[in-house]
């Protein structure tokens, strides 16, 4: 592989960010395509600060077949695309679904055909552990069966994946990987990239620092009744590092041995964590109180969700490296940082 280009959309965001820094680290020019939508410019001065690099940027949307198209155009030997950008909270998939649609999908399609046109070959998709929908039988490995997610924003990435699928098994010259994620928490041990969530968090661990923080009064915790050994939801949470690592693995998968034209893999520990374990595990690595409440059970969500990730270990050589500790101490210290 001549080319070390890699064009990383929603590269700004936090996995994409993270990623960012793991291409470099391997020796890859990343490239950002981003429109800030979700993300803060500031992200490009931390980046700045790791990897003493400017990381170039394209400005603008992904669901614009022209501004997408005219990247390649500037960007002539691209080895490679890893697609992030896509909008991705669950909650507001819900209402305005047609926003999801639109722009999840519109923006793959957009990027697949300029991806043809401009004989780019190689594509890691974003994907999520959503598209298992409550599995019957855990682990859940990626033979385990796809269901219709209950959220526009989940049914976004199970249709993704069909649209990469027929795509790679029609046009020969494309290879695909799309990656399913499971519950991506922490942030860069150097606490200068992290995730940075607009407005009000929806997910755990963002809420817990930042209601430690102070900036919110108290974390909900969403239902106690679950069948599972402390009445709260199992997840596999991983540290964004560790994920972003994949990544790396998956496109050098894809350049030297994927024979098939399309693969899946599964990204997590293979450890279930409840929401209580992970309350207790904070105030214990952070030495702090989380003030909470126990809630209602928040619509849609699945009682436990964890991966098999065997396959990730055998084809990518790939595992987590990091642990849970590493994840919350570093999504502290980030939190920290921000809150100054
Ligand atoms: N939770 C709370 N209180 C909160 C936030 C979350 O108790 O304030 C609980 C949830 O009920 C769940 C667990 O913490 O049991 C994890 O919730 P997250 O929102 O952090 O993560 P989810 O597993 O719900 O969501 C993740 C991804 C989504 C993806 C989904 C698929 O963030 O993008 O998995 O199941 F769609």
């Amino acid at each position: 592989m001549e080319s070390k280009k890699i064009i990383v959309t929603g590269g700004a965001g936090y996995i994409g960010s993270h990623t960012v820094v793991e291409l470099f680290n391997h020796g890859f020019e990343p490239i950002i395509v981003d429109n800030f939508s979700n993300s803060e410019k500031s992200v490009l001065v931390g980046l700045r600060e790791i990897t003493g690099r400017n990381i170039k940027l394209f400005e603008g949307d992904c669901s614009d077949p022209n501004f997408i198209n005219d990247i390649f155009k500037v960007e002539r030997d691209v080895a490679g695309v890893i697609h992030f950008a896509a909008y991705k909270s669950v909650g507001e998939s819900i209402k305005f679904p047609i926003k999801y649609y639109s722009n999840n999908l519109g923006s793959l399609c957009a990027l697949l055909e300029a991806m043809e046109q401009h004989q780019v070959r190689y594509l890691v998709f974003s994907s999520s552990c959503t598209v298992y929908g409550a599995a019957k039988k855990l682990p859940v490995t990626e033979n385990t069966p796809v269901v219709t997610p209950f959220s526009p924003y989940g049914n976004t990435k199970k249709i993704s994946e069909e649209i990469i699928s027929q795509e790679a098994q029609n046009r020969k010259q494309l290879k695909a990987i799309s990656l399913r994620y499971f519950n991506p928490i922490g942030a860069h041990p150097s606490a200068v990239i992290g995730e940075l969530p607009i407005g009000v968090p929806s997910n755990l661990v963002p809420y817990i620092t930042q209601t430690v923080a102070g900036a919110r009064n108290q974390l909900t915790v969403f239902g106690d009744d679950y069948n599972t050994p402390d009445g709260s939801c199992i997840r596999d949470y991983l540290h964004v590092v560790d994920l972003a690592k994949a990544h790396v693995k998956a496109l050098d998968y894809l350049f030297d041995q994927q024979e098939d034209p399309y693969d899946v893999f599964n990204l997590g520990t293979g450890h279930g964590n409840s929401v209580f374990q992970i309350i207790n595990e904070f105030e214990k690595v952070v030495g702090k109180k989380v003030n909470y409440v126990v809630g209602d059970r928040r619509t849609g969500d699945v009682p436990v969700m964890y991966a098999n990730a065997d396959k990730a270990h055998q084809f990518l050589d790939w595992r987590t490296e990091l642990s849970l500790e590493d994840a919350l101490a570093d999504s502290w210290r980030w939190q920290e940082k921000i809150s100054l």
